[in-house]
């Protein structure tokens, strides 16, 4: 694997691998005073953003540093890109610079894809970096779905024969698009569940069930994905409104006791609390925002390592 940039890069075997080398990061950092590994010392990463985080890439930056890489961030709201720079030259420039991957978060699907191609093209000596998707547009956000995947096994022990529910803006979601391919992957069984206005056209063809009722699917599930209201990819407002959204598709409190009690709740953050996810439920014992958080940190020195160290090292 030289790039992450979507889940279609992985088998059924290097995702299960990635998992586990997740665990192994986890388990060697467990009950450290000093969070330093010796792995990535002398490599360089890159994190380049042109859309606001906080998770994924605060998460790249530790994963990176406790790795003892050197992590630079750039970001498109501070770089030359505010001067009319294009993504090109600023991939170019970044590779000049010595970066060993970049990860990069773009507003245009296709974006981190396209920056692959070009560092293949500008390859000195041979050597490209490696890039990694940080959420392209509404295409994929694959460390994401890793991480949910790692908690979810955490939570249930497996996937074979598990119902996940992905709830809410399914046609914006690069997180549903991701968790729908890896968890199908990995044995579970996936459902949208959507008003048919957030639900993409052909979605029954990424092997999965749609749904539009969610109080008739909560009490069949092990665990329920709740997805954010992307607010700023739907230009002229959205439809149902947020009132009725909240009402027919948010996550109350009665909702959460419909769940089995085993089921888990998810949510990639940032959550609106209050509309698609009850204050209450997002602090409940089966909610796993902030466990989702940290098992992201070690799934991104997994990813790393795998794509900086090579396939056959043993973490
Ligand atoms: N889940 C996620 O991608 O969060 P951020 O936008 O904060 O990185």
């Amino acid at each position: 694997m030289k790039h992450l940039l979507s889940i279609g890069d992985l088998t059924r075997d290097s995702a299960v691998d990635l998992l586990d080398e997740a665990d192994r990061f986890k388990a060697a950092l467990l009950g450290r005073e000093v969070r330093k590994l010796p792995t990535l010392r002398g490599r360089t990463v890159m994190t380049v953003f042109f859309e606001n985080s906080t998770r994924t890439r605060a998460s790249f930056e530790v994963a990176g540093k406790w790795m003892s890489a050197d992590v630079i961030n750039v970001s498109a709201g501070t770089s030359s890109v505010r001067k009319g720079e294009s993504l090109r030259d600023t991939a170019a420039t970044l590779h000049a610079i010595g970066a060993d991957a970049l990860i990069v978060r773009h507003p245009a699907s296709g974006a981190p894809r396209q920056v692959a191609r070009w560092t293949a093209e500008m390859a000195h000596d041979g050597v490209a970096p490696a890039v990694i998707n940080a959420g392209d547009g509404t295409h994929e956000h694959p460390t994401q779905a890793l991480l949910d995947a790692l908690t979810l096994r955490d939570r249930l022990g497996g996937f074979e024969g598990r119902r996940v529910g992905i709830v809410g803006d399914i046609v914006h979601s690069r997180v549903a698009r991701s968790n729908a391919l890896l968890l199908t992957m990995l044995g579970a069984e996936v459902v949208l569940i959507a008003p048919p206005t957030l639900m993409p056209l052909g979605a029954d063809g990424w092997g999965v069930t749609v749904a539009h009722d969610l109080d008739s699917e909560l009490p069949g599930l092990d665990a329920v994905m709740m997805l954010r209201v992307q607010a700023e990819r739907m230009r002229g407002g959205f439809f149902p409104s947020a009132r009725e959204y909240a009402i027919r598709y948010g996550l109350s409190e009665t909702r959460r006791r419909m769940l089995p009690e085993h089921a888990v709740i998810l949510h990639p953050g940032p959550m609106l609390r209050g509309m698609e996810i009850g204050y209450s439920v997002a602090d409940s014992p089966q909610a796993a925002p902030l466990q989702q958080v940290a098992n992201g940190v070690h799934v991104r020195m997994a990813v790393l390592f795998r794509l900086l160290v090579g396939e056959q090292a043993d973490g």
